[in-house]
């Protein structure tokens, strides 16, 4: 058996990127959990992304698994990715390096010039050596990391790219109201998207038919998250099944220390 995995960040200028992170006189422990260290990206550093995912923060699956968007929200984005077609050629980078803790910290740190900074050399980064031909924004703060690249210098002088705003995968779950209308009125906001995009992106690694979302998930659109993407010698099913890792504890601090992490069971 033959076992893709992501080679990570051994070459520039992701290797000094990643060597030289901002730590927590960037992150404030009070507002993101730096304990767990940054998660940088899941995707394609070689040159051969053509999607740019921007997600929100990491969560306890992308802690253990030392990807973005692994959990519940990776799993919707990655269905977004196969019903677009574009299951190889794609790169994500989340806005923020660590777990936001709290409900504001993530409001109150956006605009911060050191973490956007360093957001911005690595979106830089990404755009040198990849021929990125559109920009999808998962959420209001990746679509706030998005316009503060814009309005940034590195991206002085460089061509426009399509960019599409969604609705943050887990937003439903999220929201106070009916989960079923806001993620029936999500994926409408969604089809919307795989329609323009599709044919940016032409021709997509499947170069099957785009098929609109209907008013709820299908089994299908929470896909596995490719073996590709994960650090080698991870256990297949960190990317094959869902809610594997839990915040454990009876209280904030305590849950904050551990994530119980439950291996299916093997025949
Ligand atoms: N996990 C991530 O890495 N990013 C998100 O936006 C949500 C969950």
């Amino acid at each position: 058996m033959s076992t893709p995995f992501c080679p990570g960040y051994g070459h520039e200028p992701f290797r000094t990127l990643v060597e030289q992170y901002p730590g927590v006189d960037v992150y404030p422990a009070k507002h993101f959990r730096v304990e767990w260290g940054p998660v940088f990206h899941r995707g394609r550093l070689d040159g051969s992304a053509r999607l740019l995912v921007l997600g929100q923060d990491p969560a306890q699956h992308e802690t253990v698994s030392r990807r973005i968007l692994m959990g519940t929200a990776g799993r919707r984005v990655q269905g977004f990715l196969n019903r677009l077609g574009m299951v190889h050629r794609y790169v994500m980078v989340n806005t923020f390096l660590f777990s936001i803790y709290g409900q504001q910290g993530g409001a109150q740190h956006i605009n911060d010039a050191a973490i956007t900074d360093y957001r911005n050399q690595w979106l830089k980064a990404i755009l040198e050596v990849s021929d990125i031909r559109a920009v999808v924004a998962f959420g209001s703060l990746a679509d706030k990391a998005w316009k503060n690249w814009l309005s940034s210098p590195l991206a002085a002088g460089r061509p426009a790219l399509p960019y599409r705003k969604l609705a943050h995968p887990t937003s439903p779950e999220a929201s106070t109201g009916d989960v079923a209308q806001a993620t029936k009125t999500m994926l409408k906001g969604y089809s919307t998207a795989l329609a323009a995009l599709a044919p940016l992106l032409a021709p997509t690694d499947t170069q099957a038919p785009v098929l609109p979302y209907g008013d709820a998930f299908l089994a299908s659109d929470l896909p596995a998250i490719p073996q590709a993407d994960l650090p080698a010698g991870s256990p297949l099913w960190t990317g094959a099944t869902n809610e594997w890792a839990i915040r454990e504890g009876a209280t904030a601090a305590e849950k904050r220390m551990n994530i119980r992490i439950t291996a299916p069971p093997q025949r």
